[in-house]
């Protein structure tokens, strides 16, 4: 009879073996024998249970940002992620007056994250040729639509800046000094394009996310030049990847899954709830990191001052303690739940809690369906070009790559 491996060593090894591996299974065993885990190799401890996650993501006083260490804001500064009480509060808002607020979202946003999906979605090749659909459509969506976001559309090197930057931030995981410093030098470029307009925007800003970062004030809180350049620098990193990933994840699992596909193509409006099963069955972001601000004890073990955290929110989406056959992918599990999904209070953890809970959730909300209703009414099936991709990555995971055929609807 063969010995069953220490869970904290099965986890090891599929951190150092993730391509292709899938961590659900190991994710459910922590939950069960040790739901809060030193786990070496990423020298934190881990979280994989719903409550202690979302404890710890509700808890800004105990769990605090994890400041300067490489792979996390030492790219980009001090952006949003890393502020807390009341000054998060405040900054946080001049974010969201545009990216949450209904009336930009149902006419500018709207309008930009459309046109996006029908120019990108039409250049893409059909069947019999292959559609590399990760760089034909998942990622020029959420790119484009930051570039037009921040009036940045002109800057020619903008997807190179965005490249580097995200390989050097959470990517980072084995912490590589030559991917590090590109990072660097995007960053800095970055910041030589956008400095010069901080003034200006100051002064005469424009119906844009760039101008209300230099120029919004709220109760009498205003960004400095520092905090406009990270701001800038962390949005190209919080807000493309992460929907282009979700986007792979869900054309991924709607080719392994083509009942669900063509449940779907016989009631589109599921396409909203399907948004949110994916960012629950395989949320793009898989951990959350903070620092724990004093010795705090989660259920047997006290976790030390200054120690890191990480919560994997992917665990979190399939605790049987909060879903009914968490391991199944169900396009319609989430009918009729609108938007009480991409807020703190929301059935799935995808986008965080707490103060934090991702700013931009209705942008990728509105990114994804649009996108998914695109393929829908412009395609009556699609396949893999090979194998199934497989998923890459630990903070962030999905396939790299997604070459599939596409067939048009007669
Ligand atoms: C499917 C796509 C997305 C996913 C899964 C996602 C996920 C997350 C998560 C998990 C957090 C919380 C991080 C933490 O607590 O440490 C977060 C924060 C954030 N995200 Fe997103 N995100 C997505 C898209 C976007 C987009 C499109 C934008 C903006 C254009 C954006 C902007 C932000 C910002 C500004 C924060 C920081 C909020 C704060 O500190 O208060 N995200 N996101």
């Amino acid at each position: 009879m063969s010995a069953i491996r220490p869970v904290a060593e099965e986890f090891s090894a599929y951190l150092a073996d993730n391509v292709g591996a899938d961590p659900y299974p190991v994710f459910g065993r922590m939950r069960e024998e040790a739901p809060v885990v030193w786990i070496e190799p990423l020298g934190a401890w881990v979280l994989t249970r719903w409550d202690d996650i979302t404890a710890m993501l509700e808890d800004g006083e105990r769990f605090g940002p994890l400041m300067n260490r490489p792979g996390t804001s030492s790219i980009f500064g001090r952006a949003i992620l890393q502020m807390s009480g009341d000054e998060h509060r405040r900054k946080d808002a001049i974010l969201a007056k545009r990216l949450r607020s209904p009336r930009h979202l149902g006419a500018t946003i709207e309008e930009i994250v459309s046109g996006l999906v029908h120019e990108y979605g039409e250049q893409l090749p059909v069947a019999p040729e292959v559609a590399d659909l990760r760089t034909g459509l998942t990622e020029p969506v959420p790119l484009g639509a930051i570039a037009e976001l921040m009036d940045m559309g002109k800057a020619g090197s903008f997807r190179t800046w965005y490249n580097d930057i995200v390989a050097a931030g959470t990517s980072n995981i084995r912490q590589d000094p030559v991917v590090h410093a590109k990072g660097e030098a995007a960053r800095d470029e970055l910041f030589e394009f956008v400095t010069p307009s901080i003034e200006e925007r100051r002064t005469c800003p424009g119906d844009e996310l760039l101008s209300d970062l230099c120029s919004m004030e709220y109760e009498g809180e205003r960004l400095s030049d520092d905090e406009v350049r990270s701001f800038t620098a962390f949005l190209l990193s919080a807000g493309i990847e992460t929907t282009d990933r979700a986007l792979a994840n869900l054309v991924k699992h709607l080719i392994l899954a083509p009942e669900q596909w063509r449940r779907l193509k016989a009631d589109p409006s599921l396409a909203s709830s399907a948004a949110t099963e994916i960012l629950r069955f395989r949320p793009p972001v898989q951990a959350v990191v903070r620092m724990a601000n004093q010795d705090i004890e989660m259920g047997q073990t006290v976790v030390p001052a200054e120690s890191k955290l990480m919560g994997f929110v992917a665990s979190a989406n399939h605790d049987p303690g909060r879903f009914d056959d968490p391991e199944v992918f169900d396009v319609g599990r989430f009918e009729g739940v609108e938007r009480p999904n991409y807020t703190p209070i929301g059935p799935v953890r995808a986008f965080g809690a707490g103060p934090h809970t991702c700013t931009g959730s209705l942008l990728a909300k509105l990114e994804m369906e649009r996108t998914l209703e695109y393929l829908l009414d412009r395609f009556d099936r699609f396949e893999f070009a090979g194998d199934v991709p497989p998923d890459t990555g630990i903070v962030l995971r999905s396939p790299v790559a997604l070459d599939v055929v596409l067939h048009p609807a007669a």
